[in-house]
């Protein structure tokens, strides 16, 4: 179905980027094999660095009429294994189109390239007084190319929006080597279809994005982090739609149960407050007034304090607020080092939440499967990890495309869909049918087939 990378293709690419930026050695070729779905791994031909758009346009060229599978990749933390190669062929790693363009402080703009690493821009925004709220758990390794390929999302969606609410405007190379500019620098454009949105959270699979411009926020003065610890998960997940109900939009309002809570401090080897409570509640306020947000954590004590906390802490210093965000960015990483796992992404409707948490462990504890389950609770986005454990591996193998299915059927028939913010990429292809009818894939494969009609681009994914 494609053609293999043999000596001539190389000596194309090596003259299109130079020696030093094709790889075909063990060690390189293992690295760019991997992300941070699973335990999966599909190694690549060849990984080519790419430093401009002009070489990226002539690597599909290249690729397009050689029929070449080609897989973008960021920083590889994934997961959903959006950037595995699964057919072979090359890696095209983004890393090195690494620049800030420019920060315009005025129109509150910025332009980037796709391989800035997302907390390298956030804290040179700062530094600025700038603020890009979209925060993923990997973002001291994720890149901002590949956040826009998955639309990523991260804690402070339900006040901020996800990575789609930035984004003005990109440059992005099509499969056949064109380059394409969408949107505008402007705040409204209604000019033709938006293919800016279209490309974002589309998973590398339409073009190869290689410039962005995005919209940013003025940096909040004050911020404040409580982190409220229950007996009930019930009461846990109650509270979250009350505060809303009360007016009061936190920042960002974390779920952790407490065995995810315990997977981190056993990662990381530290004590944390009140660990052996139920579950948990991470709540972020922020604002440019003290005042106010006094005003909303009262509001928000009153509100904990009706649905039987076991303790409430509050951290104001930013080393406090610092080491409880570490614990729930953590917990990811935490949950991978216990066992072999798959996760599921399920995202509902806030107050839908205690259903789909619910179900969820009915149907894992029919399996027998133990589950780990954390997530932003404050939009709905749950993460579901189904663990391992001991079982063999045909026992597991079998229950957990079941218990998968089940669990994603469950969060559809509660008005909900299959992936918040890790995309489908591989991992969740085979239940893209529980999501979305065959008129509305029939549609989105035509729409892929217009891109890329040779489907030389990320192959493999989505469908
Ligand atoms: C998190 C990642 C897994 O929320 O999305 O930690
Ligand atoms: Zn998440």
């Amino acid at each position: 179905m494609y053609n293999h990378i043999d000596e001539d293709i190389l000596v194309h690419l090596i003259n299109i980027i130079g020696e030093e930026n094709v790889f075909t050695d063990k060690e390189t070729i293992e690295t760019y094999s991997k992300d941070e779905t699973e335990n999966l791994f599909y190694p690549p031909e060849v990984v080519v660095k790419p430093q401009n758009s002009h070489q990226i346009c002539e690597i599909l060229k290249l690729s397009n009429h050689l029929k070449i599978p080609v897989y973008p990749r960021g920083g590889g933390t994934g997961l959903s294994g959006g950037a595995l190669c699964y057919y072979g062929g090359i890696a095209l790693s983004i890393e090195k189109l690494n620049k800030i363009l420019e920060i315009d402080n005025n129109n509150l703009q910025v332009v980037v390239e796709p391989g800035v690493i997302t907390q390298t821009f956030q804290e040179k925004l700062e530094e600025n007084g700038l603020f890009y709220p979209p925060d993923p758990a990997s973002r001291g390794s994720c890149m901002l190319g590949g956040n826009i390929a998955e639309n990523s999302g991260g804690p402070r969606a339900l006040k901020y929006g996800v990575t789609k609410d930035y984004v003005l405007s990109l440059e992005a190379v099509l499969p056949s080597g064109e380059i394409i500019n969408t949107g505008t620098r402007t705040l409204k454009n209604v000019t033709g279809y938006n293919l800016t949105q279209l490309l974002t959270g589309s998973e590398g699979t339409l073009a190869v994005i290689t410039k962005i411009t995005f919209k940013v926020l003025v940096m909040p003065k004050f911020r404040k982090v409580m982190l409220a610890a229950f007996n009930r998960v019930d009461d846990c997940i109650s509270v979250v739609s009350e505060i809303f109900k009360s007016g009061v939009v936190p920042s960002a309002l974390e779920f952790m149960e407490r065995n995810a809570i315990k997977a981190a401090e056993n990662h990381l080897n530290r004590k944390f407050p009140n660990s052996e409570a139920e579950a948990h509640l991470l709540i972020e306020l922020d604002g440019n007034y003290e005042l106010t947000i006094e005003k909303d954590i009262e509001k928000i004590y009153e509100i904990i304090e009706e649905n039987n906390p076991y303790e409430i802490i509050l951290a104001e210093d930013r080393n406090k607020m610092e080491t409880l965000w570490e614990l729930r960015r953590s917990t990811g990483e935490a949950v991978k080092s216990i066992s072999v796992y798959k996760e599921i992404d399920a995202v509902v409707i806030r107050n839908k939440i205690s259903d789909l948490l619910r179900g969820v462990k009915e149907i894992t504890k029919n399996y027998n499967i133990r589950v780990v389950c954390y997530g932003h609770a404050g939009d709905g986005n749950l993460h579901v990890n189904i663990l391992k454990d001991n079982l063999e591996d045909d026992v597991w193998r079998n229950a957990l495309d079941k218990v998968t299915e089940e669990i994603l059927k469950l969060t559809v028939a509660l008005g909900g869909t299959i992936s918040g913010e890790h995309g489908i990429g591989l991992t969740q292809k085979k239940f893209l049918g529980i999501a979305l009818n065959n008129t509305e894939i029939e549609l989105m494969k035509k729409i892929k087939k217009i891109f890329d009609p040779n489907n030389i681009l990320n192959p493999g994914k989505i469908f």
